[in-house]
């Protein structure tokens, strides 16, 4: 087996504190409980307050991971920040975040691979570390896409939810690490998941805060297809890297978007579903957040221990796919 170069060590998470469940949407959509639970496995999700910022919760999970590993903000070299949803567009959330953590030796930079952004950044920081630029890269990956989303499009608002989590990417030490990774983008797919609106191409403008068309927008049927797809090439191409089959993995962390997906994969992959990690049911869709979010709450459960073999796999806007080979 290959000797890992990067580990990951220490994970944080934060989950904003309102819960909003399924119930309330349909108050407010022409949606039911039933319906988003059969289509989706989705039964809650957290929604942000205005003191809940990107930032705000991206420091809140950067913050553990510090401290269990005995490191003060100081101490960092790099931010690689993963998000679709930056509390503004100029700076990036990593310098907002930098600020506020005061990680005034860091460089800082955001990572745009919207629901596959956490384990894209997971490899530009072990790249980072292979390119000499500092031996502590802080990960974090953060998402309020529910001020992104449209409130009145029960096909998207009922999908997704806010919340953070990061890690540390270091130099490996040992065993234990980063054994493979795999990344992959189609760009001429990108209008079937995109913000038309607000960027350079069609500025903010009356007209675009009447046709919504600054927030998300999901051919959802072909983005289930394509996403099932991907994920299956991803997990494949990884294990094969990493010279591993599925009996090899003792857990897998695919991106929380659908467990309709999540099951297909898992069958794709050859993983029984008591090695699948599911949180979807609690926090929908949280975009690049979600694999990082499900990593925290895996090692603090005891699903994810030292000595296990653990595989990422993710799809999203882009579209992009990547997934990771990690001995925890
Ligand atoms: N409540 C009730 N009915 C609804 C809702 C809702 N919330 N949303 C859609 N419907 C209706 C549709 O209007 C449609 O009605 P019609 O038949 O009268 O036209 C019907 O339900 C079926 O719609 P479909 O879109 O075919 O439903 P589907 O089974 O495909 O489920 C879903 C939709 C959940 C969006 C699914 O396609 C999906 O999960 N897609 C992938 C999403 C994803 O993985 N995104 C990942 C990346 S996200 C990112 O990168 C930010």
């Amino acid at each position: 087996m290959k000797r890992p170069f990067a580990e990951l060590s220490g994970t944080g998470s934060y989950a904003p504190k309102r819960v909003m469940t399924n119930d309330e949407f349909s108050k407010i959509l022409e949606t039911s409980d039933q319906w988003i639970r059969e289509r989706t496995g989705i039964r809650e999700r957290r929604v942000s307050s205005k003191e809940e910022s990107n930032a705000c919760m991206g420091k809140a999970a950067a913050l553990q991971v510090l401290e269990q590993n005995g490191l003060t903000p100081l101490d960092i070299d790099a931010i690689v920040y993963a998000t679709a949803s930056p509390d503004r567009l100029l700076p990036s959330a990593a310098c907002d975040l930098q600020a506020i953590l005061g990680a005034k030796n860091a460089a800082a930079f955001d990572v745009g691979a919207a629901c596959a952004g956490f384990v894209y950044s997971l490899n530009v920081a072990e790249g980072l570390i292979a390119s000499e630029q500092g031996e502590r890269v802080l990960v974090v990956a953060a998402e309020k896409l529910t001020s992104i989303m449209d409130w009145t499009d029960r096909t998207t608002a009922v999908l997704f939810g806010d919340g953070a989590g990061a890690t540390l990417v270091r130099r490996a030490t040992g065993t234990k690490g980063v054994l493979s990774s795999y990344m992959k983008s189609d760009g001429t797919l990108a209008e079937l998941l995109y913000r038309p609106g607000g960027g350079a191409a069609h500025p903010p403008s009356d007209d675009l805060l009447k046709d919504h068309s600054y927030y998300i927008k999901m051919a959802g049927r072909e983005v289930f297809k394509a996403a099932v797809l991907s994920m299956a090439d991803a997990c494949d191409h990884a294990l094969q890297r990493a010279g591993l089959s599925a009996g090899d993995l003792d857990l897998l962390i695919p991106h929380q978007a659908n467990i309709r997906i999540i099951e297909a994969t898992a069958k794709h992959a050859g993983v029984p579903m008591d090695k699948v990690y599911v949180n979807v049911d609690r926090f929908g869709n949280t975009s690049a957040a979600s694999i990082a979010i499900a990593l925290d709450e895996a090692v603090k459960t005891g699903r994810l221990t030292p000595g296990m073999t653990v595989m990422f796999v993710a799809f999203g806007a882009g579209f992009t796919w990547a997934s990771m080979v990690v001995k925890w």
